[in-house]
């Protein structure tokens, strides 16, 4: 089993199939991108977080984008439907990769997204070939930050848009909780939010915004481990009780990192400066 995989998010992918045979959806019925928004989305605030990423990099004459890290595709589809824009969908995990191109097809999608399957690292586009490189909750798995931003600094054109909501670590960590957060949450590069804007900037980025996200998200991962644990007969009906106990676990690793203050998270929006700026 590869290491990512000790986060319990990636395990049992087959959670989305249950959730559509829930709603009486059938492997081969068609699907619309709204039935699968309440699943699909593996960041947090859903698509609300997709829409104040729209309206802060503008989708008007601006129609490629790469997202890194793009998990079941649910933010692909979304952003492909409601911001009409073309996406590369580009995830590690080859399981979450056949099943967001699955599910992608059965909505139709498919002129509009192009899934890829493959470690950003290693990705390879012409320079300039996206206006937008959006990325949720994955760059923090990713090791050789400065590669990576380089990386994304090529592909972008000149004035192209970097955005993403992240995870950061707040004040120290120790070497426990460390080990704990590499092996729950597979946190690989977790920057403090001063360091993570001066990344950018070292990287070439003019930083628009860089917003503290800590508080909001702690909240948020308090209230969705409590609703989770409170349906939990609901849910070990319809996923059993293996799949039921790792996002359990999942869930309360989450939020207690979040509770120690020693994990929070981020929301920036930078851009690539005009050719001669
Ligand atoms: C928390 S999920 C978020 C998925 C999606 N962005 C969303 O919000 O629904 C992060 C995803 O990043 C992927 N990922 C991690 N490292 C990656 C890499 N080096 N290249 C591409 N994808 C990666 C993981 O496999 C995982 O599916």
């Amino acid at each position: 089993m590869s290491a990512i995989k000790s986060m319990k998010l990636y395990t049992h992918v087959e959670r989305i199939y249950r959730e559509l045979g829930e709603l009486g959806k059938t492997v081969d019925d068609r699907l619309s991108v709204d039935d699968l928004t309440p699943f699909d989305q593996l960041h947090y605030h859903g698509t609300q977080a997709l829409d104040v990423a729209m309206a802060m990099i503008g989708i008007e004459g601006q129609p490629r984008w790469l997202e890194i890290g793009s998990g079941l595709g649910g933010p692909a589809r979304y952003l492909a439907a409601y911001g009409d824009v073309h996406m590369t969908a580009l995830e590690l995990q080859p399981d979450q990769h056949e099943v967001a191109r699955s599910l992608t097809a059965r909505c139709g999608l498919d002129d509009r997204v192009e899934h890829v399957c493959g470690d950003f690292l290693e990705f390879e586009r012409a320079a300039g070939s996206f206006d937008a490189i959006v990325s949720w909750l994955a760059l923090y798995h990713i090791p050789e930050r400065p590669r990576l931003l380089d990386k994304c600094f090529s592909l972008l054109r000149p004035g192209g848009c970097f955005y993403t909501e992240d995870l950061i670590a707040r004040g120290e960590i120790t070497p426990t909780q460390n080990r704990q957060l590499q092996q729950e949450l597979y946190a690989i590069t977790l920057r403090r939010i001063d360091q993570y804007q001066q990344d950018l900037e070292d990287a070439g980025f003019a930083v628009e915004l860089c917003r503290n996200m800590s508080s909001d998200w702690a909240e948020f991962v308090r209230v969705r481990l409590a609703a989770y644990r409170a349906d939990r007969a609901r849910h070990l009906r319809v996923h059993g009780a293996a799949a039921v106990n790792a996002m359990t676990e999942f869930y309360t690793a989450v939020n207690r990192h979040f509770q120690s203050g020693k994990l929070g998270g981020l929301r920036l929006c930078a851009r690539k400066p005009e050719a001669g700026a």
